[in-house]
């Protein structure tokens, strides 16, 4: 069975001992469920996993969610979402395509999906290809985050809740991406979370990030300002992972517990290409 090494960081660990045929024993998916609570990230690196190996692992843990844009859907299978600055061509994407744009966006610290009712409860990111310089993933501990406000500020963010919109992040993605469709935004509105989310272990942490549009009850600019002064703890205080890609790593992590963003790479010029999958949440 597979264990757990604790990185010297934060937050995260490896984990030794996998083997695809493991995925369907009957403890795996509770072992991983649980290993993902206390590390909130998980490693898995060396092993090439296949696209359907990547999908059956994913099925293991929950139901996959199907990504609102079609076009980045993996053929063969639809749970995957290509994260990829190479176009069906076979060529790098220009830096203001469509795609890179997209791709931009996961550049500022947010949890996928936070935009759904039942938002995501982990990801699960596979390298193909990494770029020779940047593409690090930033992983914060958003439990640590929580505990690192003044005890006023504690107990304030626990009584309020945030708005999360897709249609809202689209609209600040740091280079324009298409408005939604009214079809997209009739399937996506705003939707409300806690503020402070209370897990199945006990711990609470701060839940927020780049689809949050403001608190309920406050506008936007007072909102934005103080998840600003949040965000800008992140980086200043120990509680961030950053995970260095090798081809091959598969990289798992918790979306209730954490907040993650991409750093930024030579996207026009240097091949980074990823396999995304996303277990859906249980609404806890
Ligand atoms: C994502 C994401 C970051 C990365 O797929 O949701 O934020 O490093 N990716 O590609
Ligand atoms: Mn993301």
């Amino acid at each position: 069975m597979i264990a757990f090494e604790a990185m010297k960081a934060p937050l995260g660990a490896f984990v030794q001992g996998f083997d695809p045929a493991l995925i369907e024993a009957a403890d795996f998916a509770d072992v991983l469920a649980d290993g993902l609570l206390a590390h909130s990230v998980l490693v898995f690196r060396g092993a090439e996993i296949s696209a359907a190996d990547l999908v059956r692992l994913g099925r293991a843990f929950g139901e996959l969610e199907i990504l609102p844009e079609p076009d980045k859907r993996h053929l063969d299978h639809p749970e995957i979402f290509n994260l990829s600055n190479v176009g069906p061509d076979g060529q790098l994407v220009g830096f203001d395509d469509p795609q890179a744009v997209f791709l931009r966006g996961t550049q500022r610290w947010h949890t996928d999906s936070s935009f759904r009712q039942v938002p995501a409860l982990c990801t699960m990111l596979y390298a193909v290809q990494v770029p020779t310089r940047g593409g690090q993933t930033q992983f914060a501990d958003m439990r640590k985050a929580l505990t690192l406000l003044p005890p006023e500020d504690q107990e304030e963010v626990a009584t309020l809740r945030l708005v999360h919109s897709y249609e809202y992040s689209r609209a600040n993605n740091p280079g324009r991406m298409d408005p939604m469709t009214d079809d997209e935004r009739a399937k996506y509105p705003p939707v409300e979370h806690p503020w402070v989310r209370t897990h199945s272990d006990g711990t609470k942490s701060l839940y927020m990030g780049g689809h949050a549009s403001h608190i309920v009850d406050r506008d936007e600019s007072e909102s934005q300002q103080w998840f600003a002064e949040i965000e800008a703890q992140l980086s200043a205080h120990d509680v961030v992972y950053e995970h260095q890609w090798q081809a091959n790593d598969l990289v798992v992590w918790d979306n209730r517990t954490t907040l993650h963003r991409l750093l930024a790479y030579d996207i026009a010029n240097d091949r980074r290409i990823m396999r995304r999958i996303t277990v859906a949440g249980r609404g806890g």
